[in-house]
C-alpha cells in the first residue's frame, strides 16, 4: 500500500543520537511542566493527582509515544499520510492525523496567549514592579495583564510573529541547539527555587500537598485530567511525536529515548512542583488559582533571592525558551501536513498556519476580558480549547493509535520496527509495550474517558 502514496519529498531527519533526544525533550519540556502542572495539581487536591498522573504516563503515555514514534519513523512521512501508507487500504486511520491537526491548532491558541504572559513577564520582571510576597499585589498585576485585551492580543501577536519567524527563516535546528545549551540552565534556576522553597515555614504543608495523597478530591473527571496531562505533557495523541519520529535516524534507540525524555520530564515538573506549593502555603496563595497560580507565585519565591528581580527575568526567559521547543513541535504538525499532503510550499504552509492562528488565539486572548462571558459547557473559551484538545482529542488519539498498532498493524511488525530492523535486544519489553498497547490502554483511556465525561 506503501506504493499507492506519492514518493515522498527529500526529508531531511536529525544528524545526531544526541539531536534525536534534545529535540524530542524540547518538544515534551515546556510550560506543561512550569505552568500547567502545577496548577492542575493544585486545583485537583495534590498528591492524588500527582500519583495518578504518574500512573498514566506509565501505562498510557509512555507505551502511545514509543508507538507514535516508530510507526513515524516507519512511514517518514507526516500523519495523516503516514497512517495511510500503513493500514489497510481503505481504512480510515489516517483521520488521527487529521483531528492531530484540530488539536495543534487548539492547543496552540491557548498555548501562544500562556507564551504571551510570560514574554510580558519578563519585561514586568525587568521593570520590577512584580517582585512581591504579598498575594495581592501579585495577583493585581496577572488580573491586570489578563484583563486587558490589548496588551493580551499584542503580546500574542508577538508570539506568533516570533515563531513564524523562526520557522520561515528555517532556524529551528539553531533553536534546538541553543536550547539544548540553555535548558540545564532552566534545570539549575528550578533548583534554587527548591532550595529557597524549602527553607519557607510552611515547607511541610507545601510537601504534605504534594506528596501525601488525599484521595477525597478524586473524581473521574480528576482522573480524565491527570490523563490528559499525560498526554499533553508527552505530546502525544496527535501527531507530533509521529511527526519528529519521522526525522529520526534508523540506529535510534526509540525505547531509551522514550523512557530518557519521560524521566527529564517528569523531574522538571517535580522540580516546579516543590519550587511552587511551600510557597503557595507560606505566603498565603490559593492552591486552586487555577491558570493564574506560577504567575502570582514565582514572583513571591524570587522576591526572597537576593538579586531575585534579575533572576527572574532569566527565568521568565528560560521559561519561553523551553516553550519555543513545544511550540515548534506542535506547527510542525499541520505545517508538514499541509505541505507534503495538500501541496503547499513550505512557506505557504507556516504563513496559512500563523493567520489562523491569529483568529483562532485572539479566541483565547480575550477570553479573560472581551469575551469573558462568553461560556460553553460552564466554559470560557481558553479552557474550553484546553479541555477538548487535552481531555477529548489526545486521550481519543492514544486509543486509536493503540488500538491500530495492537490490533491492525500487528506484533511482527511493531517489533520490527523497535528492533531497528535488526537484532532485538529485549524481547521482554516488547511484550510488555505491546500488551499494554493492544490490552490495557485503550481500555483504560476509554473507561476514564467515558466516566470523566459523564457519559456513563
Ligand atoms: N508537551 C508540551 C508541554 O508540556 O509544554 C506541550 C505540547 C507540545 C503538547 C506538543 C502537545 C504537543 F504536540
Amino acid at each position: 500500500s506503501v506504493a499507492r502514496q506519492a514518493p515522498a519529498p527529500k526529508r531531511v531527519g536529525f544528524t545526531s543520537g544526541f539531536g534525536v533526544l534534545a529535540a524530542t525533550l524540547g518538544s515534551a519540556v515546556g510550560l506543561g511542566n512550569i505552568w500547567k502542572f502545577p496548577y492542575l495539581t493544585g486545583a485537583n487536591g495534590g498528591a492524588g493527582f500527582l500519583l495518578v498522573y504518574l500512573l498514566a504516563t506509565l501505562l498510557v503515555g509512555l507505551p502511545v509515544m514509543i508507538v507514535e514514534i516508530a510507526l513515524g519513523r516507519e512511514a517518514r512521512a507526516n500523519p495523516i499520510s503516514a497512517l495511510q501508507a500503513l493500514a489497510p487500504r481503505r481504512q480510515p486511520w489516517w483521520l488521527i492525523g487529521a483531528a492531530g491537526m484540530l488539536a495543534a491548532f487548539l492547543i496552540l491558541s491557548f498555548y501562544s496567549e500562556v507564551v504571551a504572559w510570560v514574554f510580558a513577564y519578563v519585561l514586568k520582571a525587568m521593570r520590577g514592579s512584580i517582585l512581591s510576597s504579598d498575594p495581592h499585589v501579585t495577583e493585581a498585576a496577572f488580573s491586570a495583564l489578563i484583563g486587558d485585551p490589548l496588551q493580551s492580543l499584542l503580546w500574542q501577536w508577538g508570539v506568533l510573529v516570533f515563531i513564524g519567524s523562526i520557522l520561515l527563516m528555517g532556524v529551528t535546528r539553531g533553536i534546538e541547539a541553543l536550547s539544548k545549551k540553555l535548558m540545564p540552565l532552566l534545570f539549575l534556576l528550578l533548583l534554587l527555587l527548591c532550595a529557597v522553597s524549602l527553607s519557607l515555614d510552611r515547607v511541610v504543608d507545601g510537601l504534605a500537598f504534594l506528596f501525601k495523597p488525599d484521595f477525597s478530591k478524586m473524581s473521574a473527571a480528576v482522573v480524565l485530567t491527570a490523563v490528559g496531562l499525560a498526554f499533553f505533557k508527552l505530546s502525544v495523541g496527535m501527531g507530533t511525536m509521529l511527526t519528529y519520529g519521522s526525522y529520526f535516524r534508523d540506529d535510534q534507540n526509540i525505547p531509551v529515548t522514550t523512557f530518557c525524555v519521560m524521566s527529564a520530564d517528569l523531574c522538571v515538573s517535580m522540580l516546579a512542583g516543590i519550587a511552587i506549593f511551600p510557597a503557595v502555603f507560606t505566603f498565603g496563595f490559593a492552591p486552586a488559582a487555577g491558570p493564574a497560580l506560577v504567575f502570582i507565585t514565582i514572583p513571591a519565591v524570587f522576591s526572597r533571592i537576593p538579586m531575585g528581580q534579575w533572576l527572574m527575568v532569566v527565568f521568565f526567559v528560560l521559561a519561553a525558551v523551553a516553550a519555543t521547543g513545544a511550540m515548534l513541535s506542535m506547527m510542525e504538525v499541520p505545517v508538514v501536513i499541509l505541505h507534503e499532503r495538500f501541496g503547499l510550499s513550505r512557506t505557504s504552509a507556516i504563513l496559512l498556519t500563523i493567520v489562523l492562528l491569529v483568529f483562532s488565539g485572539a479566541a483565547c486572548a480575550l477570553s479573560n476580558s472581551t469575551l469573558a462571558s462568553f461560556k460553553l459547557f460552564g466554559l470560557n473559551l481558553f479552557d474550553l480549547f484546553d479541555f477538548v484538545s487535552s481531555n477529548i482529542i489526545l486521550p481519543a488519539g492514544g486509543i486509536f493509535i493503540a488500538v491500530f498498532v495492537g490490533w491492525v498493524w500487528g506484533r511482527d511488525k511493531f517489533r520490527l520496527a523497535l528492533s531497528n530492523h535488526g537484532q532485538l535486544h529485549n524481547e521482554k519489553l516488547v511484550d510488555v509495550v505491546f500488551f499494554l498497547l493492544r490490552y490495557v490502554s485503550p481500555l483504560l483511556i476509554l473507561i476514564v474517558m467515558l466516566k470523566g465525561l459523564n457519559l456513563f
